[in-house]
């Protein structure tokens, strides 16, 4: 099966995740990054892989425009997504407001790939907003973001 990936990651840490995804599955796999590259036509592909991080409350515009535009084409392919969501509790929403409705009805598995607070990568506004976030999860006792490596086995699984 040829399998194509498409993701956004602004600090790298959905990159990271991608390619340990494409690492552990058994088919051809072509990543692209949406920010870099232009994804390749769909139809030499029959899996599709899509996702990317979570940055107030959306995912990257480029990617979120490529679900829309691409939705039938899309629908006929076996699908995988994904969200890398620092923030766990509101990750179903987080998918809703991602991924049109079809697409989210008609994939094989959707996890949460969680997240990492790279604040030594980030630009200035991030790093300021971040601080502010990890001072108020830490007054309420909650949970920073941290990767959750068994969505990243369950979706190899299942496409396996
Ligand atoms: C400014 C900022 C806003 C964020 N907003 C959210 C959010 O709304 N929900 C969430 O689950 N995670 C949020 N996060 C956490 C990111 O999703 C997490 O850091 C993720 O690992 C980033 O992945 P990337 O390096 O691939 O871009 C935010 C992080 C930053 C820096």
């Amino acid at each position: 099966m040829n399998t194509l990936i498409v993701y956004s990651s602004k600090y790298d840490f959905t990159k990271e995740r991608v390619l340990e995804i494409a690492n552990s599955l058994k088919f051809d796999v072509k990543v692209v990054n949406i920010n870099k590259e232009k994804p390749p036509g769909l139809e030499a592909f029959d899996t599709v892989i899509l996702g990317g991080s979570v940055f107030m409350g959306q995912i990257n515009k480029a990617l979120k425009n490529y679900c829309q535009e691409n939705e039938t084409t899309l629908n006929s392919k076996k699908l995988a997504l994904f969200l890398s969501c620092g923030l766990p509790d509101n990750v179903d929403t987080h998918l809703s407001n991602a991924y049109p409705k079809s697409l989210l009805d008609h994939a094989s598995v959707k996890v949460n790939l969680g997240g990492e607070l790279r604040l030594d990568k980030m630009s200035f506004g991030d790093k300021m907003i971040t601080k502010m976030m990890i001072k108020a999860t830490e007054k309420e006792g909650g949970q920073l973001p941290t990767a959750n490596p068994s969505a990243i086995e369950e979706l190899v699984r299942t496409l396996n």
